[in-house]
């Protein structure tokens, strides 16, 4: 690739299905960074209100080397538009402008624009090609990666969606350093997750670069995305469609998704509820006997120092922890209507399992006290 001042790969293994990851900096200008993936005549970029203005244009210019037409769609910016509505307005655009089977889409944005984009290329003529490039680093280390494409619905997060792979994903590391420090320290939560279910000597590291990455050092950064990409891959390699490992990868989100769906979406961010999802999980291990105190105030104390919250959310004055279990019945790891908690099987290791309510309660309530 030419003109690209650093870049690194990491590969998503699944046959002829399989795409990079190209994670360095400068590659938004770089056409060698998208070379490789659909060149027919149509791109249409969606992203958001937010993001167009810092980074659209300069996408523009790289892809028209690759399409001779290249349109941009912003979306309205946030959570609470993750929904049929917002979908629509990325169909209205693709029909209007008479968008045909070879026309591909670059999901440019955080982990919103990449789920909406990656679920409108997957329905569109049953699938048009799209290409992500996560400006955010949750996205970059996470939900850009791996095919899950999704909407909400008032019931539920992520529930109506499909399993579709994007052709490449390109994270240029500069577009982090305008990210907000709340949405980068939500980043960071999916970030450290890696650790408890796959690496202990990566979350050592993470420990000793927390102060790097709240700074958004690019070479330390780099490392981050890299390693979490990487296990992200060896998981997706091994069960694309999550019929059991790719759960893992849930650690911390199904107390996690209660919060986000009972305060309403947008109130709290994704990392955020996943930051402190993360503390009522590793409880819930430790009632269970499978971590010592000692893991989970390790645990407690990285996810506080990446600036997130580590108690739960009063989602409810009357019956929290009653509302908790109800929203974590509509869970997409739920069977027969009991819930299946991702929790940690020893430090470095995860597992999949349901628990008594009575207990389910006494961790909220202890997790969520003032
Ligand atoms: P987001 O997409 O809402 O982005 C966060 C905010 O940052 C938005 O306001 C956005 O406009 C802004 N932004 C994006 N890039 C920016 C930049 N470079 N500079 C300045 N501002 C920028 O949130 P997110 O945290 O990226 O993603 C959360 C979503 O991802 C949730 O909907 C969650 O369900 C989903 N998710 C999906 C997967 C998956 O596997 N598909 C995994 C994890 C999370
Ligand atoms: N973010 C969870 C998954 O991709 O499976």
């Amino acid at each position: 690739m030419q003109g690209i001042s650093f870049a690194q790969q990491v590969t998503i293994d699944l046959g002829e299905r399989s795409y990079p990851i190209l994670i360095g900096s400068g590659l938004l200008d770089d056409p060698g960074a998208f070379e490789g993936s659909a060149a027919g005549t149509q791109a249409l970029i969606v992203t958001n209100t937010t993001v167009a203005p810092l980074y659209a244009e300069r996408l523009e210019r790289v892809l028209a080397r690759r399409h001779s037409q290249v349109r941009t769609l912003a979306l309205p910016d946030g959570e609470e538009h993750k929904n049929w509505e917002t979908l629509n307005l990325i169909f209205d655009a693709l029909l209007s402008s008479g968008a045909d089977r070879k026309t591909t889409l670059y999901a440019l944005g955080g982990g919103v624009v990449g789920d909406m984009t990656g679920f409108s290329a997957a329905c569109y003529m049953r699938g048009v090609p799209f290409v992500q490039v996560p400006t955010t680093l949750l996205a970059q280390v996470d939900s850009s990666v791996g095919g899950k494409t999704a909407v909400n619905h008032p019931l539920g997060k992520n529930m109506i969606g499909a399993f579709y792979q994007p052709q490449r994903v390109v994270c240029d590391l500069d577009v982090l350093k305008t990210l907000p420090p709340r949405e980068l320290s939500a980043g960071l939560a999916e970030v450290i997750k890696y650790g408890p279910i796959a690496d202990m000597e990566f979350f050592a590291w993470i420990e000793n670069h927390i102060d790097a990455l709240r700074e958004c050092d690019t070479e330390t950064m780099a490392y981050a995305v890299k390693r979490s990409c990487q296990i992200k891959a060896d998981v997706v390699g091994t069960d694309e469609r999550e019929s059991g490992l790719r759960a893992i990868l849930n650690f911390g989100h199904t107390f996690g998704h209660a919060i986000e769906a009972g305060m309403g979406y947008g109130a709290w961010l994704h990392g955020e509820g996943v930051g402190a999802g993360m503390v009522m999980a590793a409880e819930l291990s430790r009632e269970l006997g499978l971590v010592d105190a000692a893991f989970v105030q390790r645990l407690k104390t990285l996810i506080h120092r990446a600036g997130l919250p580590t108690r739960g959310a009063t989602i409810d004055e009357a019956d929290n922890a009653g509302r908790y279990l109800q929203l974590m019945r509509v869970d997409k790891k739920a069977e027969g209507g009991e819930i299946r908690f991702v929790v940690i099987d020893g430090p470095g290791r995860a597992a999949v399992r349901s628990a008594p309510d009575a207990l389910v309660r006494s961790v909220i309530d202890r997790c969520c006290a003032a």
